[in-house]
């Protein structure tokens, strides 16, 4: 019987991304059954797999961090881990070399069951012949099958390096690498599970060990009860995967299941972006991180009298450091503050997060996102999510500005559209003040959007983000309507 994989496994295997994996699937050219593959798909496909080649899946994950802005982890777990999974390894290998010696002895007495037909007739000698002929052959062929060995080989590998976690009741899968807590990789993952603290205080992160085997490396003041200790409940700020694991988890599924929090904030950086735009880099302390959506607003608080809403230009895959974009506006006390005065190291309160600008969790649609102006901080979010996610069948983002030196961080999503094979990045100027243009020449907006109907003439396929001014947005959710998008398939968010 062949051998399932998952299709996160198996685009471990192969050294892919998970969305080739799935465009091999649609172009029937890789047999899938219920989300699965075999391994004989698999090497049809990828036949060159080799044990020793990790290093094009390696550079993809480490560019995919690099442009996330996620800490690069060290792939390496800690010995008490490594010492686990090795000896989960062994335990299995054992029962393996069990299984396949009972397997010889019963191959061995076919084999003497067989020659024993020899002293019956013509026929029963003939078709004995060809039995063991086949028999011997076929173990023979196992032996030489080069491909099924080096895949056997890399899973052992991977295994070792990285265990693999699947959440009840949502099927949502990821991998825990290095030292990483089961927190810490399903929120690089672009999960969204329940948790508070972060750092084993609060409780709230407690989830339930279906199968397979964890390990605390994290201290936690926390007590779990002896009943959920019993019941195989583990903190996951707490614990990593040792083996395999499945876990009961809640996880949030819309804005609405995030808390509203205060967090107190430190400035990490307030570095230039281009001429008119700072980025403003806050980080929250170990213990007490924001918890938000890929597209949500915070309201960042600095002392009593300056406070003011802006999107997180981040993912919520590295929830301790949130990156904003701040407009220079002559005359805007709150953006002359941050140009002028903020220190590094000063203290900033957030209060969020806010919005429902997120992505559609539900929707396999490739996805197409416009960012106007500065827009483009929630959709850099969004997008960072659905890379995490590594969902999406193709991303296509068209940043629309007035002029071309308005494309503060264009080396970003040159970058990504390099690393990776199902994102697309398309800047659009459009060589005037765009809200001026939206309300005296609507026709030069509609002439730049024309643009993402000749790429995609059927609109109707697709899930739509649009974040810019609300002016802007008006126009875009018109033509969007007009050329055939579904109101329910386009999100917008409005940037002031
Ligand atoms: S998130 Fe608070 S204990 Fe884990």
């Amino acid at each position: 019987m062949p051998r399932l994989i998952r299709l996160a496994t198996a685009a471990r295997l192969a050294g892919v991304t998970r969305v080739a994996l799935q465009r091999k699937i649609k172009e029937e050219s890789l047999p899938s059954f219920e989300g699965m593959v075999t391994e004989e798909g698999l090497l049809q496909v990828y036949p060159d797999i080799q044990f020793d080649d990790n290093t094009i899946f390696e550079q993809m994950t480490r560019t995919k961090e690099l442009g996330l802005g996620i800490r690069a982890i060290e792939r390496l777990p800690n010995k008490e881990v490594l010492a686990a999974r090795l000896t989960a390894l062994g335990k299995e290998l054992s029962a393996a070399r069990t299984e396949l010696a009972r397997y010889r002895s019963i191959a061995d007495g076919l084999d003497e069951r067989l020659k024993a037909w020899d002293d019956g007739g013509e026929d029963m000698q003939a078709a004995a012949a060809s039995l063991r002929l086949w028999m011997h052959q076929e173990l023979q062929a196992d032996a030489e099958r080069a491909g099924f060995r080096n895949l056997a080989i890399r899973d052992i590998f991977l295994r070792v390096m990285a265990a693999h976690v699947r959440l009840q009741p949502s099927g949502h899968e990821f991998f825990v690498e290095g030292a990483d807590t089961l927190l810490e990789a399903a929120l690089r993952a672009g999960l969204s599970p329940t948790y508070g603290c972060s750092n084993g205080e609060c409780g709230q992160c407690k989830a339930r060990v279906v199968s397979g085997e964890v390990l605390k490396v994290r201290p936690h003041d926390y007590a779990l009860s002896a009943d959920e200790e019993a019941a195989g409940y583990a903190l996951l700020c707490s614990n990593t995967a040792v083996t395999d694991v499945v876990i009961e988890v809640g996880e949030a599924q819309t804005a609405a299941d995030i808390p509203f929090q205060h967090v107190a904030a430190n400035v990490k950086s307030i570095d230039p972006l281009g001429e008119d735009m700072l980025l403003l880099h806050l980080q929250t302390p170990r213990h007490d991180r924001l918890r938000f959506l890929a597209g949500q607003n915070v309201v960042l608080r600095l002392g009593h009298a300056l406070a003011a809403e802006f999107p997180v230009a981040g993912c919520p895959c590295d929830d301790r450091n949130l990156p904003f974009h701040i407009r220079k506006i002559p005359g805007n006390h709150f953006a002359d503050y941050v140009a002028g005065k903020l220190k590094v190291g000063e203290a900033v309160t957030l209060e969020g997060p806010k919005g429902d600008f997120v992505l559609r969790g539900a929707s396999s649609r490739p996805l197409i996102f416009i960012a106007f102006g500065t827009g483009f901080a929630p959709v850099k979010s969004l997008l960072e999510h659905a890379m995490a996610l590594d969902a999406a069948e193709s991303m296509h983002l068209y940043w629309i500005v007035s002029h071309e030196a308005d494309l503060y961080f264009s080396n970003w999503p040159r970058a990504m559209a390099a690393a990776l094979d199902n994102f697309r990045y398309t800047p659009l100027v459009v060589a005037a003040d765009m809200e001026t243009a939206a309300v005296r020449e609507a026709s030069r907006l509609d002439g730049v959007l024309d643009r993402i109907a000749d790429d995609y003439p059927a609109l109707s396929d697709f899930d739509v983000y649009a974040a810019g001014p609300e002016l802007l947005i008006d126009v875009a959710r018109r033509w969007l309507l007009a050329h055939g998008l579904p109101a329910s398939q386009l999100s917008v968010g409005v940037v002031r």
